[in-house]
This record gives structure tokens, sequence and C-alpha cells, in this order.
């Protein structure tokens, strides 16, 4: 048995210390917005924030994490800039890759508070939306920067 520390809760979970992080949060622990696609650190669709940074849990076994604090996209407040951006440009397609995207959104601007458009898409672009929701992912983003700006962030 080994424990994680998910959204801020104490998880015991039954997983070999060589599993996955992905599918402990998907498969034990319910966390489905976690999403598989290509499972060699290629897509970005199983992006959870550890520690406050962006990783693609497809390829961090949970023993690397034991002593983490692991962030999905259910643990990001409702009043997070990155949400409120989203819900405001009407963001998602489909939704699959929404969640990791997000995730990897508000690392991205916890380092940096006034992004331009060309690091908006160097760092976002190798997450992978097969709808084609980049362009408003970066109208998000820039907006998100704004709101965090006004909000002292
Ligand atoms: S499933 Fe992890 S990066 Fe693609
Ligand atoms: S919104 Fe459908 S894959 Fe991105």
């Amino acid at each position: 048995m080994i424990t994680l520390k998910v959204n801020g809760t104490k998880r015991k979970v039954d997983a070999d210390p060589g599993t996955p992080l992905l599918w402990v949060l998907r498969e034990s622990l319910g966390f489905t917005s976690v999403k598989y696609t290509c499972g060699i650190s290629e897509c970005g669709m199983c992006t959870v924030l550890i520690d406050g940074d962006a990783r693609r849990s497809c390829v961090v076994n949970v023993e690397e994490v034991l002593e983490s604090e692991i962030t999905t996209i259910e643990g990001l407040p409702e009043n997070h800039p990155v949400k409120v951006a989203w819900i405001e440009k009407q963001v998602p397609q489909c939704g699959y890759c929404q969640p990791g995207i997000m995730l990897q959104a508000a690392d991205f601007l916890s380092r940096e508070k006034n992004p331009s458009e060309e690091l908006i898409n160097e760092v976002m672009d190798n997450v992978i939306c097969r709808c084609g929701s980049h362009p408003r992912i970066k109208k998000a983003i820039l907006l998100a920067a704004r709101i965090n700006a006004n909000q002292g962030g």
C-alpha cells in the first residue's frame, strides 16, 4: 500500500511502486480527466501538476511522487485565471485534451506573468489538440495573464 497526496487529500492505493502515475490516478483513484494517448511523453494528454510543475504522468512512476503534491484539473480552483479564461474564450471542442493543456497553461503562467504570443506558441505547441483549439488556447492564455495581473498575481 502506498500513499499519494492528490488535490490536497492523502489517498491510500494498492499499487506497485513502478506503476506509472497515470494509471494510478485513472484506474485506482478515478481521475479520468487524466487522459492516456501516446504513453511515451509525446502528446501531453496525461499532464498533471507535481509540486506545481507540469509533468507527463505516463512517464512518472508513483514511487517518484510519494512526497509530492499532485494536482489534477479537479484540484485547480474554479476561480483560477486559466479556468475563468477557458470558459470566457470557449476553448474546448471535444474536450479530450483540455485537462492536460489547462494544467500545462497553469504551470506556464506561474512562470511567465506577461507571455508573448511567440512564447505561448513555443510552449503550448507541444501539447496536441486534434480539434485545432490552439488559436483559442492562445487567446485564453493572454486573457488569463491579464486576469492574473488584475488579481495581483
Ligand atoms: S499519454 Fe502521456 S504524454 Fe501522451
Ligand atoms: S478539444 Fe478535442 S482534442 Fe482538443
